[in-house]
């Protein structure tokens, strides 16, 4: 998908203000991001997520390049579009607790490869 996954790992950085990965990743501001890419969302053990995240998963959503793609752009506003595609216009309020964006396309690539590095798919 044009994503380099060592530059990834530079992009990650940014990410390591909430999230960890790897083998002994534990739960911080973020969940684990360990296995992520084929996770359904929302469902980190441990972790205490928002209702829009939860009721997104509940809602079918699973995590994917694509989709993670998107998510990074604008979390509360993809999941809101998500869940109101889904017909569930009621559940799409509020906000996600990730408050951060990532508009670079590129680092968008090249970070989800890397956390495709950690994931079976
Ligand atoms: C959730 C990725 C940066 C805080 C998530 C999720 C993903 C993700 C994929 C959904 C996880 C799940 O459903 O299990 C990333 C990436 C980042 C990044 C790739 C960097 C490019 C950050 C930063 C923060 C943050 C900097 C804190 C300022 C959170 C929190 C959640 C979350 C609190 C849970 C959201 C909720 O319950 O509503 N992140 N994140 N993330 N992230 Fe990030």
């Amino acid at each position: 998908d044009g994503g380099d996954a060592a530059k990834g790992e530079q992009v990650f950085k940014q990410c390591m203000t909430c999230h960890r990965i790897g083998p002994e990743a534990k739960n911080a501001v973020g969940p684990v991001l360990t296995g992520v890419v084929g996770r359904p969302t929302g469902t980190y053990p441990g972790f205490s997520y928002s209702d829009l995240n939860k009721h997104a998963g509940e809602a079918g959503l699973v995590w994917t390049d694509d989709n993670i793609f998107e998510y990074l752009a604008d979390p509360s506003a993809f999941l809101k579009k998500y869940l109101t595609g889904k017909g569930k216009a009621d559940q799409a309020t509020g906000s996600t607790k990730m408050v951060f964006k990532l508009a670079n396309e590129q680092q968008r690539k090249d970070v989800i490869a890397y956390l495709k590095t950690f994931s079976e798919k």
